[in-house]
């Protein structure tokens, strides 16, 4: 063999040339890339994996698992185990499911329900992208871990658990959640201590939830929606925040209003149900909370940028046998989100300045990354949105955009999570080769041996060694406002990851793991 190829070198130069001829064009194309996908973006490859993105969607999904509470089923974690077994036993309700909510193991119902709610929107728009890289069915059973306990947290109309654990006790140790010993008190709300953000939160999860589980268990599907029915009757019945009415919720998770929540739930339950009064509540309340023109940060506090782009949904796909009066208000919150996301794109005349030198949508210290995730989904939402409808332009005071640029807007700030930023590190737990290695987090910092209690385990927070477990899939809270990260796991802001961040992150990978999907109306007519 080696010889008959020697034989003629001739063709050895000939093949020789041709390889470096088609490495110079796969170079030429490969930096051109971006405009061959823009000039035929809808009919080359729909369905080319991005492998980096596939990885980490793979990696993000995971710490759903990390932060079960319960007997686990199929636990994929080696260093979790069950806990909090016992949780609701004191008012005769299993609450031992859902999800710890941070770096220590209060189960706190108003992020939780919208951990939920994110999630279900990820798995409604983008399912079909998590299924291709065969993650479809981790984040139906994630989801199911939430809404099983949100079942349960809700055991009569105007009754509502809305937390588990209390969070001063619970902040006085630091241990594993399979190791807890101390008492896990139960907080409701009723119809004398109402709370109506932390109502329609989780009315809104659970319709949203219905939807992605009606074609797969309808009875599920079924109890859901009739759960979030009641709770938005109940939210909306007993217009008070929950912050007033447990001044002590004000500490973790204080809110600010109950608006956006009501016009949240409601376009939800028009969505997941198809009845039209909840439409009509949601036009004839948007003068009242929706704050047209002024756009705001899509967080676990503020819903109203997710609304202002879910309710676009209804303008771009679902808007038939609908009066000339609706239609005017949901145009206004697709107005609004235009607003939103003309600010998010960087060329953009009216480019927010809340971002890094680096580029990093940055809103303030605490769990900075949230901020970045969120808008990046609800961009590459929109910018699907605009595809499917065949929508060419956006409009940011006179200037225009096409979707591709929400598109890139979002890669670029998924890419700087990943890795492409100066620290040179990967801001989700697990992916690449540099990652946070002392995460604010009870469980990972704790070697699974150790025998230490509820007060001497705080040596393990104080530790500057590394964690002895990888909280795979966290997206901790980010890098401060220089684009830098200091290793220090007591630092909440920088080092703690929370469930909310991975609903969003799990969103924003899913959208972006594969070209764009064709959108539909949820409601079928
Ligand atoms: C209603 O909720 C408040 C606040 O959590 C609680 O103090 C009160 O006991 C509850 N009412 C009943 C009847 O359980
Ligand atoms: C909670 O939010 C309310 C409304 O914005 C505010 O008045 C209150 O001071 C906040 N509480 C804390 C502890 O920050
Ligand atoms: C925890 O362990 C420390 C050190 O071993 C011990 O001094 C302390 O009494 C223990 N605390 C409890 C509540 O058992
Ligand atoms: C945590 O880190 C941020 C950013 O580096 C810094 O601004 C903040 O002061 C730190 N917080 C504490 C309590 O050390
Ligand atoms: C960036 O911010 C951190 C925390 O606030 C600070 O410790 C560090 O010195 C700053 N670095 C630069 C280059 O400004
Ligand atoms: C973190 O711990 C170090 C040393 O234990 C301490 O100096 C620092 O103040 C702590 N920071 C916070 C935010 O607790």
């Amino acid at each position: 063999m080696e010889k008959e190829l020697h034989k003629d070198k001739r063709w050895v130069w000939r093949g020789l040339v041709l390889v470096i001829v088609a490495l110079v064009l796969a170079a030429v194309m490969f930096s051109f890339r971006k405009y061959f996908h823009r000039s035929n973006s809808s009919e080359a490859k729909p369905h080319q994996v991005v492998e980096k993105y596939a990885n980490a969607l793979s990696i993000a999904m995971q710490f759903f698992d990390v932060q079960k509470s319960g007997k686990l089923v199929n636990n994929k974690i080696a260093w979790r185990g069950d806990s909090a077994m016992e949780d609701g036993s004191e008012v005769n309700l299993d609450l031992s499911k859902g999800m710890y909510d941070a770096g220590d193991h209060v189960k706190f119902g108003f992020p939780m329900a919208f951990t939920a709610t994110v999630l279900s929107w990820a798995i409604l728009e983008y399912g079909d992208h998590m299924n291709m890289v065969n993650e479809l069915d981790n984040a139906h059973e994630s989801l199911k871990w939430i809404t099983d306990f949100l079942i349960n947290a809700h055991p009569s109309e105007d009754v509502l658990y809305i937390q588990v654990g209390d969070p001063k006790l619970d902040h006085t140790c630091w241990e594993r959640p399979e190791a807890m010993t101390g008492k896990r008190p139960v907080t409701q709300i009723n119809a004398s201590y109402p709370g109506t953000e932390v109502a329609a939160e989780s009315a809104a999860a659970m319709a949203a939830a219905s939807l992605v589980f009606k074609s797969i268990d309808s009875a599920y599907s079924g109890t859901l929606l009739t759960h979030a029915k009641q709770l938005f009757k109940f939210a909306d019945t007993y217009r008070r925040s929950y912050s007033i009415s447990i001044p002590e919720v004000q500490n973790f998770y204080n809110s600010t209003g109950f608006g956006d929540e009501l016009l949240w739930a409601a376009a939800w339950l028009y969505h997941a149900s198809g009845d039209k009064s909840y439409l009509r509540y949601v036009s004839t309340n948007g003068n009242t909370f929706a704050n047209w023109g002024y756009p705001s940060w899509f967080s676990w506090e503020n819903k109203l940028a997710g609304v202002q782009v879910l309710v676009s949904r209804v303008n771009f796909f679902g808007s038939k046998d609908i009066s000339t009066e609706e239609s005017l208000s949901l145009q206004s919150y697709r107005q609004t989100a235009e607003t939103f996301l003309c600010g998010l794109l960087p060329e953009s005349p009216v480019a927010t300045s809340q971002r890094t030198a680096d580029g990093l949508v940055w809103v303030n210290q605490w769990n900075p990354l949230q901020y970045s995730v969120a808008s990046s989904f609800l961009a590459v939402v929109y910018s699907d949105y605009m595809l499917s409808s065949q929508t060419s332009n956006l409009y940011c005071s006179g200037k225009l955009y096409e979707p591709i640029e929400l598109r890139n807007f979002a890669v670029s700030q998924l890419d700087y999570i990943l890795g492409n930023n100066k620290m040179e590190m990967s801001y989700l737990v697990g992916y690449g080769s540099r990652y946070p290695q002392q995460v604010h987090h009870r469980g990972a910092s704790i070697p699974v041996d150790a025998d230490s209690n509820c007060t001497d385990g705080f040596k393990w927070l104080h530790t500057r060694h590394p964690n002895p477990n990888v909280a795979v899939g966290a997206l901790v809270g980010g890098p401060s406002f220089n684009d830098t990260y200091t290793e220090s796991r007591n630092n909440t802001s920088e080092s703690e990851p929370t469930t909310y961040n991975s609903a969003l992150v799990v969103g924003l990978i899913s959208g972006l793991v594969t070209s764009s999907s064709q959108v539909e109306s949820f409601v079928k007519n």
